[in-house]
């Protein structure tokens, strides 16, 4: 699928078109990165949810897109990244992004949705991020205690969410998050590998 540059952004119009969720494709890869870059600009990678992605591949089960009914544009993208939280494995949602001038129909619920349905299939226990509470909420997210989990960098902790996919408590979910694991070679070791280390 294309990416999506500056041009083909102003061209998307905001019509009740008909669209998809999907799994993400390889070829779908420039154009999600276009997407993330539009929606939260190169800063993002200064925000500690980097530090646990950093070198880390998300779990490609997990990634979906939404696009137009004709399969011509790219409209969403979610991704998940696998974290150990305490001795425990899960989740760390995002980025979570929209095409601005098609936000507020439902595509990030869905990409979500699915997410997190296919998810619990997998057999992940819980997701956590970090982000608006009243946004998050609409598919379960609930704030957890300040401290209940750590991050490897600074967060608000205001907007720590989390959410079971077992039945579990939340409460259950307690320790220092860390990247799952490292697939990729990186220069910098910001946070520490779960497993132990
Ligand atoms: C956040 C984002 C993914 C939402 O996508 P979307 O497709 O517009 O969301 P949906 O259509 O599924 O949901 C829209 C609903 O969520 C609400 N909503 C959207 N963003 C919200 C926020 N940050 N806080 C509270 N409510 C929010 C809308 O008001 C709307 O509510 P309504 O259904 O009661 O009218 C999109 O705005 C986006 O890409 N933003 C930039 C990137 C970003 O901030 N990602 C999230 C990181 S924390």
């Amino acid at each position: 699928m294309k990416p999506l540059d500056k041009q083909s952004q102003q061209s998307v119009t905001p019509a009740a078109q008909p669209w998809l969720i999907r799994a993400e494709q390889p070829d779908d890869t420039d154009a999600v990165e276009a997407l993330v870059d539009l929606a939260f600009g190169p800063g993002r990678f200064a925000k500690t949810a980097y530090r646990l992605r950093e070198g880390v591949r998300p779990d490609a089960r997990l990634s979906f897109v939404a696009q137009d009914g004709a399969g011509d544009a790219l409209w969403g993208s979610v991704r998940f990244w696998p974290v150990v939280i305490g001795e425990s494995l899960a989740l760390l949602l995002g980025p979570l992004a929209v095409v601005p001038q098609l936000r507020g129909r439902g595509i990030g619920i869905s990409l979500m949705q699915t997410g997190i349905r296919t998810a619990a299939a997998l057999g992940y226990g819980a997701v956590v991020l970090v982000g608006d509470e009243p946004y998050y909420a609409k598919v379960g997210f609930a704030r957890l205690t300040p401290g209940q989990i750590r991050f490897p960098g600074p967060v608000d902790p205001d907007r720590v969410l989390g959410l079971s996919l077992n039945g579990q408590s939340l409460t259950s979910l307690s320790g220092d998050v860390r990247r799952a694991r490292i697939d990729i070679a990186v220069c910098a070791s910001s946070a520490p590998v779960g497993g132990g280390a």
